[in-house]
């Protein structure tokens, strides 16, 4: 990983659950990618990992208590010139309080105190994260802007199976990467001094973790696989890395997401309803049984936009003598346009346009062709963005000409400035 994080001040809240001992590779990590990490814990917490662990990690003291001399750790200088806070995990005990506004220890006084974003990774037993008080402050918290990384699923302390896992802290250091991200990628030029407070507040109005709260959306990603055979196929070079990074995107603002994907080799975001699908006769049906409940449908899938005529039982042998094989394709059935003409129950539709050649013109001609209410333009005759790459750069149209340009940016983040935009789009048109 390269130093992403470089010249970010980044306090660490680590509160009293039996995931904290996770915090320490977290903090391992956020060093590696460059961040400054100042480390807070509750008194709870360091029964369970020891503050020496922490000061050792991050190079700093580790603050627990608000009138300790031996400290001298201010929670108003702790979060003063921080970029983020982050509290992993945070504990049922730690969100009542956040919620609250109660301040009687050095984290929940700093989190009071903190202007700059706040992030949450809630971790608990089952019954307390689902507990309705629990679900309350969360939803709270989320309304007044704080971001939560939800809890994965799997073996708790307490022997159970269910949702209430800190996520890997991998998983932790990229979220926080993509709520820095704008700031990182777009607008700090390292020959400036670093931005103050005005990037502050655009990164916080881009990724309101609100403002999808919700919405139900459907995101189609990925290539789909037409047979010909038992062994070969037609397909593209789709990898499903923007589709995905939309579908992270529009969980991480509050929306319900459902993905339909063709076969990729990615992980779906944690709490992002997964539908895996081969062709695009399955990607048709699956979509076609979930659009109507949707608020938004977005097809970023590269649809295959013929299939064989017959998909031979036997592997098609080579003939002796015979030096050219035709295949009879027909027409697959176009996804979106379905979506797009719906007369009842129609979602907000948004496509994508891949496109080679006369881009603008044959974006805006799809547009119209399929019923759609935005259009994506990307032109995957680049090699560095669309297809199969970590990039993408993209052009939105809606049916009055341009809207949107975003220039060449990791797929993430132009998820994330396209999950905005189309947000924005739909609310304006109820
Ligand atoms: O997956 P990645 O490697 O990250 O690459 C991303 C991408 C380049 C695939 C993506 O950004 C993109 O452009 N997706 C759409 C690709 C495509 O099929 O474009 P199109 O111009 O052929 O289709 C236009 C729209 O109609 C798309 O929304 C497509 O999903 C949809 N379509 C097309 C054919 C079809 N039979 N059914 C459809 O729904």
């Amino acid at each position: 990983m390269k130093a992403r994080l470089q010249n970010r001040k980044i306090v660490l809240g680590v509160s009293g659950g039996i995931a904290a001992y996770k915090a320490c590779t977290l903090c391992r990590l956020l060093v590696k990618l460059g961040a400054d990490v100042h480390v807070v814990m509750t008194e709870a917490a360091t029964h369970l990992v020891g503050k020496a662990t922490f000061e050792a990690l991050s190079g700093h003291p580790v603050g627990v208590e608000i009138f300790s001399q031996a400290q001298r750790i201010s929670h108003i200088s702790l979060v003063k010139d921080a970029d983020l806070m982050i509290i992993a995990p945070a504990t049922a005990n730690t969100l009542a309080k956040f919620t609250a506004g109660i301040a009687d220890n050095l984290m929940t006084a700093a989190f009071l105190a903190a202007t700059c974003p706040v992030a949450v990774a809630p971790a608990m037993n089952v019954n307390m994260y689902r507990n309705a008080a629990t679900q309350e402050n969360i939803q709270t918290l989320k309304r007044r802007g704080v971001y939560v990384l939800n809890p994965a699923s799997g073996p708790l302390a307490c022997g159970v199976n269910a949702e209430g896992r800190l996520p890997e802290p991998e998983e932790i250091c990229e979220f926080i990467c993509t709520i820095l991200g704008e700031r990182l990628t777009l607008k700090v030029d390292p020959l400036l001094p670093k931005p103050q407070k005005p990037l502050e507040l655009m990164q916080t109005k881009l990724l309101n973790p609100a403002f999808g709260a919700g919405l139900k959306v459907l995101i189609t990603a990925g290539p789909t696989i037409e047979d010909l055979d038992p062994v070969r196929f037609i397909s593209n070079r789709s990898s499903g890395k923007m589709g995905y990074a939309l579908a992270l995107a529009f969980k991480n603002c509050g929306a319900e997401v459902t993905l339909v994907s063709g076969p990729v080799n990615i992980k779906a975001p944690e709490g992002v309803k997964l539908v895996c699908v081969r062709s695009a006769q399955d990607m048709l049906t699956a979509v076609d049984s979930l659009a109507g409940e949707q608020d938004i449908v977005v097809g970023a899938a590269a649809v295959a936009d013929y299939r064989s005529l017959s998909v031979a039982k036997d592997k098609i042998k080579k003939q002796d003598g015979v030096d050219e094989l035709c295949l009879h394709l027909i027409k697959n059935p176009d996804i979106i346009a379905s979506v797009g003409m719906r007369e009842v129950n129609r979602p907000y539709t948004v496509g994508f346009a891949a496109e080679t050649s006369h881009t603008e013109e044959n974006a805006q001609s799809k547009l119209i062709r399929k019923h759609l209410d935005l259009i994506v333009l990307n032109n995957v005759a680049k090699k560095e963005i669309g297809f199969d790459s970590n990039d993408n750069e993209v052009t939105v149209f809606n049916k009055d000409g341009k809207v949107a340009h975003f220039k060449t940016q990791p797929k993430s983040i132009i998820a994330e400035r396209l999950v905005k935009l189309i947000i924005e789009s739909f609310k304006a048109c109820l």
